[in-house]
């Protein structure tokens, strides 16, 4: 076991610990940020109002909220003659056990994942909009959504704690080329507040220095539903993920990083000559409009008969199921890294196209690699070249570099990096007169 995986897996029991002690607490969602309670002893009218209160002022988002699954949490429970159970209500109602929902009957209006799940209980704000003391917490981190999307049954937090895209902000900041505008893609309150700003808000955009949020829930979900997407997403999910995994505009000469929208769909290398490379496969089919794309095959659900913490379900939100990370949760989840394969190959095949392809591949960009390095005895010096041999070259080198930031190792597109690999091949073979 490596050093991230100890550091992941102790992330993994922390996470369920602290998902545990949140729910004793019983105002689930208030753990991040636990709400003022107000002084003196004596019960008040509750200090959770529910959403229709809120509805007057803020009426675009209760219409959107309304639409999500959230709204209807308690009708989940009550489908299945749990509505009743107190178990189960801390993350289906508004404050239970904390001066809010008590059953249907008494307490309606707090039925369901309702605003103040998420931003604390606002009785105050909602009489006293103008107060700025008074207004409700907004909180973007994945904590907030991992009070209740964490345990066994639904262990999303959990995953995504061991994702990279939890450590994507502090992994970003230990890069020497850090600056602010790495950011769209490497943090969520940046990219929030670059958005809010693009529409012509008055924002302060965090720095480098002051950013506090990675790439959480809320950069792929939208907290209130509204964009008509299945899952909340905020995209749909055939441009999700390729809004950040692109190499964007990236020119001979340039080194690519994680060109996994190109190469999946089919673009993005170069020709000896130096035009456009175009190759797609069977697999760049999955990002076409209505596709899951990368989804397909990263974001896989899988549920077991009786999820518990040594066998908990999947939810596919470590984004990386070929990662050992996940595939050693359990011995039940060995094989589930081929879920997202198995509309097209069983498992046994997925595996052994897999491994093939993957060892040629590997195979090809070692034997490139010694032609690109310096201290390599076959090096070859750009410096040493005509000018037309150079661009050849630059050719050569940016599908190389293509091929290894991809990090498929060519599952991704095995035909477009085949083809870019054979160019690179073919050009070195001219210029060393094999
Ligand atoms: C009487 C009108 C009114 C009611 C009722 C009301 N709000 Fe607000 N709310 C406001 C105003 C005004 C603002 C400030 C808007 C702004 O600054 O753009 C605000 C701001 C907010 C904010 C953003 C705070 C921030 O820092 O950006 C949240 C969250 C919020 N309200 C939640 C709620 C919730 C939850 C309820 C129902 C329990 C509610 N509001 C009821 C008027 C209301
Ligand atoms: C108070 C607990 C709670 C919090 C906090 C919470 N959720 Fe949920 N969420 C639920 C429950 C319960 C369901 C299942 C609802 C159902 O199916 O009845 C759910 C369902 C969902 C779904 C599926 C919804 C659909 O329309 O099908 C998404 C997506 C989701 N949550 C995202 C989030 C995100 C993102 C956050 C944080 C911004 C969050 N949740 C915060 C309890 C919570
Ligand atoms: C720790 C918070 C939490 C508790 C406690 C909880 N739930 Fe949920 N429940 C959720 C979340 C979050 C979802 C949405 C899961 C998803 O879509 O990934 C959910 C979804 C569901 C669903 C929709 C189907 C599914 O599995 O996605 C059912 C049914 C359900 N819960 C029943 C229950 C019952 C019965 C209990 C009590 C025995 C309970 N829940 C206790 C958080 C909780
Ligand atoms: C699942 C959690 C969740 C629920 C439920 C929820 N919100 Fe939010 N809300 C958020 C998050 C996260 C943000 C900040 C990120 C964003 O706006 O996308 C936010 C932002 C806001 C803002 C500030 C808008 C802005 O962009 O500055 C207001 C106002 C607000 N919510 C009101 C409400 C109201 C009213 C409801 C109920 C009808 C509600 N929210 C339900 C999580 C939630
Ligand atoms: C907001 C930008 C953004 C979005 C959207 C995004 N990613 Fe990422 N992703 C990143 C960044 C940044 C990293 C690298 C973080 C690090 O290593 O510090 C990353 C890392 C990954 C990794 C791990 C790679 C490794 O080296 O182990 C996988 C797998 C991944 N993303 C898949 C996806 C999938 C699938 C989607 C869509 C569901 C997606 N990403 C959406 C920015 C994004
Ligand atoms: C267009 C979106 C985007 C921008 C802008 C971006 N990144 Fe990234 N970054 C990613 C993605 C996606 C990954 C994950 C790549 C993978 O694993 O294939 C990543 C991974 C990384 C990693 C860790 C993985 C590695 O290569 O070892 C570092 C470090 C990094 N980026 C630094 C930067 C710096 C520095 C900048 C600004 C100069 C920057 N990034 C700008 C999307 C972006
Ligand atoms: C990088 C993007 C990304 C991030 C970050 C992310 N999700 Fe998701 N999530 C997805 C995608 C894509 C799907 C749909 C997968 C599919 O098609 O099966 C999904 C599905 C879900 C679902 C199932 C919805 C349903 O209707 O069944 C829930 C619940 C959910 N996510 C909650 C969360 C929570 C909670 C977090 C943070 C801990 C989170 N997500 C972080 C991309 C993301
Ligand atoms: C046909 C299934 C499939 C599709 C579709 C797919 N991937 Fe992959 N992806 C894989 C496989 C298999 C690997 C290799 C994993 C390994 O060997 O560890 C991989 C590797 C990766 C890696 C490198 C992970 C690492 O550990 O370095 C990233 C990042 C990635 N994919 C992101 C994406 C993105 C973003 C998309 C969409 C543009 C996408 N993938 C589409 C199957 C797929
Ligand atoms: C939408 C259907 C579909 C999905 C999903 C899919 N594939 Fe494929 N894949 C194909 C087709 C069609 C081919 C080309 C015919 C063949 O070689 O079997 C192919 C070819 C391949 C090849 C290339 C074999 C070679 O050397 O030429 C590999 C490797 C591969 N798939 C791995 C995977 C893996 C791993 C997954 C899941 C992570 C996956 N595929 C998911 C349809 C799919």
């Amino acid at each position: 076991m490596n050093a991230r995986n100890s550091v992941a897996r102790s992330g993994f029991a922390l996470a369920t610990a602290l998902g545990f002690a949140c729910g004793s607490l019983g105002f689930i969602a208030g753990c991040p940020s636990v709400p003022p309670t107000t002084g003196g002893g004596e019960p008040t009218a509750s200090k959770f109002v529910g959403a229709d209160t809120c509805m007057p002022c803020h009426s675009g988002m209760h219409t959107d909220w309304l639409a999500t699954g959230h709204a209807t949490a308690l009708d989940t429970l009550e489908a299945i003659g749990q509505g009743e159970n107190a178990a189960c209500l801390g993350c289906h109602t508004v404050g239970f056990n904390d001066d809010g929902f008590i059953s249907r009957a008494e307490t309606p209006a707090l039925a369901g994942v309702q605003c103040e799940n998420c931003h604390g209980a606002s009785a105050e704000h909602a009489t006293n909009p103008g107060d700025l003391a008074l207004r409700p917490s907004v909180d973007m981190s994945a904590t907030l959504c991992g009070s209740c999307h964490t345990d066994a049954h639904h262990p999303t937090f959990e995953e995504w704690q061991l994702s990279k895209h939890a450590m994507a902000l502090e992994g970003l900041r230990s890069n020497p080329f850090a600056q602010d505008t790495c950011m769209m893609c490497h943090s969520q309150d940046y990219r929030h507040a670059v958005e809010d700003q693009e529409v012509g808000e008055d924002v302060e955009v965090p720095t480098l220095a002051t950013a506090q949020l990675s790439i959480e829930c809320a950069t792929c979900h939208a907290p209130h539903g509204g964009v008509a997407q299945d899952h909340q997403l905020r995209q749909p999910i055939a441009n999700l993920c390729g809004e950040c995994h692109t190499q964007e505009e990236a020119m001979l000469g340039d080194s690519p990083h994680h060109p996994q929208i190109e190469m999946l769909t089919g673009i993005g290398a170069f020709q000896a000559d130096g035009s456009g490379l175009v190759q797609t496969h069977a697999h760049s089919a999955l990002a076409a409009a209505g596709g899951e794309a990368c989804a397909q095959c990263h974001v896989v659900r899988h549920e077991v008969e009786d999820p518990n913490e040594g066998n908990p379900n999947v939810t596919g939100h470590t984004f990386n199921p070929f990662d050992s990370d996940i595939t050693t949760i359990s011995p039940e989840h060995q094989t589930d890294q081929y879920t997202g394969c198995r509309d097209c190959h069983t498992d046994s095949v997925a595996d052994a196209l897999r491994s093939s392809l993957q060892a040629d591949l590997s195979a090809r960009l070692d034997a490139l690699a010694p032609t690109f390095d310096a201290e390599s005895a076959t090096f070859i010096d750009p410096e040493s070249l005509s000018t037309a041999d150079q661009a050849r070259l630059a050719t050569a080198k940016f599908n190389f570099e293509f091929v290894r930031a991809d990090g498929s190792l060519g599952v991704h597109n095995p035909a477009l990096a085949q083809g870019a690999l054979d160019v690179a091949e073919q050009i070195i073979n001219d210029l060393t007169g094999q």
